[in-house]
């Protein structure tokens, strides 16, 4: 096949090594069908603009769509020398079916620039899409198993020392709060995501009239990059669709880390479905947690991939140069690699297995309701924090050395200890110690807002479950539309090649 199609001025082919060292072919199979897509539109437009003939159309599109059919079917190999990249190749082949007279038609008024640009935001969008997509499942069977744990009392965690007492509903809630603004984060990119940069052509625009919005409608995209400098410079897009990945990996990473705790036989609070964990070569007793290790290794490595992108991006002059080349695979690979790791973290989540007895028995030896005592303090007495937490905070020191539960205080000891602290009686009725009596009733005696009380907690469920709805929603109507664009699209696409002049 002919390479070097690009190479009139220079009087040499491209040396060797240097060509390795230049091309992206083998980086470019995640954008081959993307291409090809832009490569129909783009002539299309030419057609409809009177740029090409409708003859040589139709030759144009029916050597595409063969080029198309061969690669799904797997009959294209890119491990080919000798190309810079997806562009000349495919160009190349079009090239050799329908010879230079026609096939050399495709690129006019376009540049690989503005054609890079436009296969990175296809592929950047389907990736985005099915982030999306994941991320509402996973939000849904999180949904799913704070409803199954509303009854279940947890210890909060603060510098991984026993904070407050919670609820396990509370703290799924927690993570799909966060999980909601990630996806609002995807979704807002998104909007900047779906533009069409192409007919920015190299950088300046064409002579050619060419109707950049037609092949952006036809191409599914809410409009085009307008300035065309803009649109064959810029990568903001895709650095943000990595970075509002890297901040959700960066969270996942941290579950997974309460995860590995948890599933520690000290914690004992929860335990991985066995087709989930690892086993040890040599000690046969071992159920590893590597899943969610490889989860926290693979958001640094996403995160790595983000830092990396910036710093290739940060010293380039504004324009297309070839710096720009190696962004692809940095975005793609975090992209392909945030959209794996929401698979199997989904999977964790709906497998594992809550060990609730456990649960209770760290609580029931806690100290962690002294804030709630102290609390009680506050509001029957009246005295200030400051001294009920003096008060508690000597009980806590002295029942923990002689080894007593909180349960165990009564009020004559509370007496004793604040006159010891503060040197003033105090006068504690019962309803102050109740609270301590049974620490799995605490949650229900919050009052102050999103605390885990159960019934703020299934209102807060309930609530979410009409957010996740309305998400659905926006993502359906997203994908219908981009379906409808599709199918118009090879409609289109169909009727030049089978010459159906009536629908023209
Ligand atoms: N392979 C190039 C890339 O991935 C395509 C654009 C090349 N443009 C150029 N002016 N050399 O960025």
């Amino acid at each position: 096949m002919n390479s070097g199609i690009y190479r009139s001025r220079l009087g040499k082919p491209l040396d060797k090594e240097a060509a390795k060292f230049l091309s992206s072919i083998r980086d470019d199979s995640e954008i081959f069908l993307e291409d090809i897509l832009g490569d129909e539109a783009h002539s299309i437009m030419l057609y409809e603009q009177g740029i090409i003939e409708r003859e040589d159309l139709k030759k144009i599109l029916k050597a595409l769509e063969e080029i198309k059919a061969e690669w799904l079917r797997g009959e294209i190999n890119l491990k080919v020398d000798g190309f810079e990249d997806v562009h000349e190749f495919i160009e190349s082949l079009l090239i050799d079916r329908v010879g230079v007279e026609v096939g050399g038609k495709l690129h006019t008024g376009r540049s690989r620039n503005d054609q890079v640009a436009l296969d990175i935001r296809l592929k950047v969008r389907k990736y985005l899409l099915e982030i999306w997509n994941e991320l509402i499942d996973l939000m849904e069977i999180i949904l799913t198993r704070a409803e199954e744990e509303k009854d279940t009392p947890l210890i909060l965690y603060t510098h991984l020392q026993h904070a407050q007492i919670g609820s396990l509903s509370h703290y799924l809630l927690a993570l799909f709060d966060h999980l909601l603004r990630d996806l609002e984060r995807i979704e807002d990119c998104y909007k900047r995501v779906n533009k069409s940069p192409l007919g920015a052509s190299a950088i300046g625009g064409s002579i050619l009239p060419l109707n950049r919005v037609r092949v952006a409608e036809l191409l599914g995209f809410e409009g085009v990059v307008e300035n065309s400098i803009d649109a064959v410079s810029s990568r903001d897009f895709a650095l943000e669709s990595l970075s509002a990945s890297s901040i959700l990996m960066t969270f996942l990473s941290r579950v997974s880390e309460d995860l590995i705790v948890w599933s520690s036989s000290e914690f004992g609070y929860i335990e991985l479905p066995d087709e989930l964990a690892s086993p040890s070569s040599i000690m046969p007793h071992k159920k590893n947690p590597c899943l969610l290790e490889l989860i926290r290794a693979k958001a640094g490595k996403i995160c790595g991939l983000l830092t990396a992108s910036l710093m290739e991006l940060k010293g380039i002059p504004i324009g297309y140069n070839r710096d720009l080349q190696e962004q692809k695979s940095l975005i793609f690979q975090g992209l392909k690699e945030t959209l794996d790791i929401l698979k199997i973290f989904s999977k964790i989540m709906k497998g594992v297995e809550f060990k609730t007895e456990r649960m209770l028995e760290i609580i029931s030896g806690s100290y962690a309701p002294a804030i709630d005592l102290a609390e009680n303090l506050v509001k029957y007495l009246r005295i200030s924090i400051r001294e009920a937490h003096m008060i508690v905070g000597e009980i806590v020191k002295e029942f923990a050395e002689k080894g007593l539960k909180l349960k165990d205080l009564n009020q004559d000891t509370m007496k004793d200890v604040a006159r010891k602290v503060l040197g003033k009686e105090l006068d504690i009725p019962n309803n102050v110690l109740e609270i301590i009596r049974d620490p799995s009733k605490i949650p229900s005696k919050r009052v102050s807002m999103g605390a885990p009380n159960p019934r703020d907690v299934s209102r807060m469920i309930e609530d979410r479950k009409n957010i996740l709805k309305e998400k659905k929603k926006i993502l359906k109507n997203i994908l219908k539309t981009l379906e409808e664009r599709e199918e118009m699209l090879s409609k289109t696409i169909k009727s030049f090649i089978e010459d159906d002049l009536a629908s023209h």
